[in-house]
């Protein structure tokens, strides 16, 4: 059976998919390429060895290579995608997708006449905490659903230069992909806010003074969705959280990001008795790990990879942040390009979620205005 050759770019957070792909059995070769050479010698010590690369422009020369997941700075991910799609090979991205619809435009059109695959690698779809409230919908214990939430705080202080005064909504991703994917619908029109106020130097970058926006999405279906991001001079602690309100079920991410979620159950009210009642169960979320080949089930437990402390990681079992996504992410990726068929968050979901995030900062800039969002 055909084997993928795959060269993965950017090993900051990058360094965590590198050994979930050297383990994958479908994976021939694997290659590493971070524009600092001691960062790729690093990730290819940790992982026992792998084919570093010279150049990124030595990737896409390459016919024996057949992927790029490209894990590199938000500004790169627009131009660096519709290279890989047109050197003619697959290609996935982490989040956010580009950070202007134009941008999104030219990735969908480079995907189309390429006939490969495009992914975008959000985490939020593949942790425990979505694949329970995905399970909880298909065997209909929400009930209707009748609204969602979503929720991304995080404090970008001393990150890399491209952070300071991102407008909070291009990187809603975390915060909407778990509504649109549960909805089955698509963000058609946002409104959003900007709200609070941020050191005067921040507003520089991208011309954004907002540390918070709140948007309110309307889904194609009628449905609704709020979601919030914080960046900047937010003393909330850090959580991408899920939830879904249902008329018999509830799903409410923990108060911190590695909470343990509150699901609800309604009673409804008896009769001659004002209102129902909802009991509370703060719920453990079991590991899905059963539909990974059995060489990556330990990468659903344990820690985040860090580069500059490879020996640390490894007790931590390296590779499996986000809650357990990064190898469902890889797998996917993988097979989709085997199999020769679309993976799951395609240029077009992939799109949207990233659309809905652009449209809500113009609304926010626009003091509220409703924006529609594009259909791609
Ligand atoms: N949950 C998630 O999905 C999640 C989490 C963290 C980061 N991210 C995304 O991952 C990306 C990387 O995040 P990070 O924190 O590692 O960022 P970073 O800026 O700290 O690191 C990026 C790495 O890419 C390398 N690099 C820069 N330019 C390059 C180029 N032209 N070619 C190859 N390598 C290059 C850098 O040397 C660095 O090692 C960002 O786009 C971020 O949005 C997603």
């Amino acid at each position: 059976m055909k084997k993928l050759n795959v060269a993965l770019v950017g090993l900051g957070f990058g360094g965590a998919f590198a050994g979930i792909y050297k383990e994958h059995p479908d994976i021939g070769e694997l290659i590493l390429f971070d524009t600092r050479p001691e960062i790729s010698a690093r990730v290819s010590d940790h992982i026992g060895g792998a084919k570093i690369a010279d150049s990124f422009e030595a990737i896409l020369a390459d016919p024996s290579i057949d992927a790029v997941h490209l894990v590199t700075p938000i500004p790169l991910h627009a131009d660096q995608t519709v290279a890989v799609l047109e050197s003619g090979k697959h290609c996935a991205c982490t989040v956010p997708m580009a950070t202007s619809l134009e941008d999104i435009r030219r990735i969908v059109e480079a995907k189309r006449k390429s006939g490969k695959n495009y992914m975008m690698m959000e985490t939020t779809l593949y942790t425990y905490q979505y694949f329970y409230a995905a399970k909880m919908k298909e065997e209909g214990r929400f009930g209707k659903i009748q609204f969602f939430r979503g929720s991304h705080y995080q404090d970008m202080a001393n990150w890399p230069d491209y952070w300071m005064g991102l407008p909070p909504m291009w990187y809603g991703t975390h915060a909407i992909a778990p509504m649109v994917a549960l909805s089955g619908s698509r963000i058609c029109r946002v409104n959003c806010f900007g709200s609070g106020t941020m050191e005067e130097w921040l507003h520089e970058q991208y011309g954004n003074p907002f540390p918070v926006e709140s948007a309110l999405f309307e889904f194609e279906s009628g449905i609704k969705g709020e979601a919030t991001r914080s960046l900047f001079e937010c003393a909330r602690v850090y959580q991408e959280g899920m939830f879904v309100y249902g008329s018999d079920a509830c799903f409410e991410w923990g108060f911190a990001d590695g909470s343990d979620p509150y699901i609800t159950t309604f009673h409804p009210a008896q009769e001659g008795k004002r209102g129902g009642w909802s009991d509370v169960k703060v719920t453990p979320m079991p590991n899905h790990y059963e539909d990974l080949p059995e060489q990556l089930w330990h990468f659903t437990v344990g820690g985040n990879y860090d580069p500059l402390n490879p020996q640390e990681s490894l007790k931590k079992g390296a590779g499996a942040g986000h809650h357990g996504s990064h190898a469902h992410l890889v797998h996917e990726f993988v097979r989709s390009c085997i199999e020769e068929r679309k993976p799951w968050i395609d240029e077009v979901l992939g799109a949207n979620i990233t659309a809905a995030g652009i449209c809500a900062h113009e609304s926010a800039m626009k003091n509220g205005e409703a924006v529609i969002v594009p259909e791609f």
